[in-house]
């Protein structure tokens, strides 16, 4: 594919939109590329990365600028819908980091946004571009592990904390938007539960379980304050199961051949050994940027779209409320 009908502006050079701003250099020319930080300091090490990088302090570069097309923004949380609604009003696409905004009814507002004015919103729900998650897509539609059953996620890490928002925003919106790939539908019932045992008011460890109508459950389990590293995947179908172990170094794809069936009338295990699975190896933030400059070039609707964005933060709200409601 041709991208050089991209031309890219990157809203924050941060931690993260420092590797959105790498992954465009990879992909893109140099002079496709526009960042915008509000901290002048940022632009020494886009110069450092490539000097035909172009770096601006003034918004209204991006904005003004009829021939950039695309903007990824990558500051916190908290500006994500002031930022993202002038962008979308400018006529640009946008895919604005996870969350996609605090509130729900901003949110909505984008999406609206993006919709009325024939714009491609994504959210960086970068998981969804991991090559594991979608061999076990495939696989699950194939038919391979039967009725989907139940799902968990584990992503578990000692530190670093954040002040700005609990572990839920920070690290569940990934395992959210991953259940909601895998069940294609929405919960009927969201509870949670957490707590805040190093900074007040702000859980470092959160439980959520979700009910799906399917029968499908599941649960996500974070928490900053943990030992080691874990991110565990496991699904569960009546004909088999996957883990996927990000962590890991290799073998992080398995396939367990076990469950139960009915045998005249009995129930008997099957409980043979597991395979590695193996899939491509692509980074997930490449083939992310990849589909957002397609869905752009060739106007299709990307998998983290608006739509999907609003879900995953209605149920981040919802499971807010219930983590509000525990503490009554
Ligand atoms: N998809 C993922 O896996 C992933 C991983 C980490 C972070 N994130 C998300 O990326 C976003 C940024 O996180 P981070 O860790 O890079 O934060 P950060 O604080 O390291 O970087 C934010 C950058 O934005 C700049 N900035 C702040 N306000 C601005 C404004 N109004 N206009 C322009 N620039 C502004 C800051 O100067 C800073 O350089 C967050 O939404 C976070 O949740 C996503």
């Amino acid at each position: 594919m041709n991208f050089k009908k991209i031309n890219l502006a990157i809203i924050g050079s941060g931690r993260w939109g420092f590797n959105h701003v790498r992954t465009a250099k990879s992909l893109l020319e140099a002079n496709q590329i526009t960042v915008f930080d509000t901290n002048k300091a940022a632009e020494e090490k886009i110069r450092e990365l490539n000097s035909e990088i172009k770096f601006t302090s003034d918004i209204s570069n991006i904005l003004s600028d009829e021939s950039i097309n695309a903007v990824i923004i990558a500051t916190p949380a908290e500006t994500h819908f002031e930022i993202a609604k002038k962008c979308l009003e400018s006529g640009k696409n946008v895919l604005v980091e996870k969350p996609i905004t605090l509130h729900v009814d901003e949110a909505q507002k984008l999406y609206d946004l993006s919709v009325n004015n024939n714009l491609k919103l994504m959210v960086g729900h970068v998981l969804l571009y991991h090559p594991a998650v979608l061999k076990i897509k495939e696989e699950m539609e194939s038919g391979k592990i039967g009725k989907l059953q139940y799902i968990y996620s584990n992503r578990l890490n000692l530190g670093a904390i954040r002040s700005e928002e609990n572990i839920l925003w920070s690290f569940a919106p990934h395992d959210i938007s991953i259940m909601q790939f895998f069940t294609d539908s929405y919960p009927t019932d969201i509870t949670a539960k957490g707590e805040d045992f190093i900074q007040n008011g702000i859980e470092d460890t959160t439980l959520t379980y979700l009910e799906y109508p399917t029968g499908v459950r599941g649960h996500i389990f974070v928490s900053w304050l943990h030992p080691f590293k874990e991110q565990r995947l496991v699904v569960i179908g009546e004909k088999g199961m996957y883990v996927f172990e990000d962590s890991l170094k290799t073998d992080k794809l398995k396939f367990y051949d076990k469950g139960f069936k009915k045998v005249d009338g009995e129930f008997q295990k099957f409980d043979n050994d597991f395979e590695s699975i193996e899939f491509e190896a692509k980074m997930p933030l490449g083939e992310e940027h990849l589909h957002f400059y397609n869905s752009i070039l060739n106007n299709t609707t990307p998998r983290t779209d608006g739509k999907h964005a609003l879900e995953v933060l209605r149920i981040l709200d919802s499971a807010t409320k219930e983590l509000k409601k525990g503490k009554e």
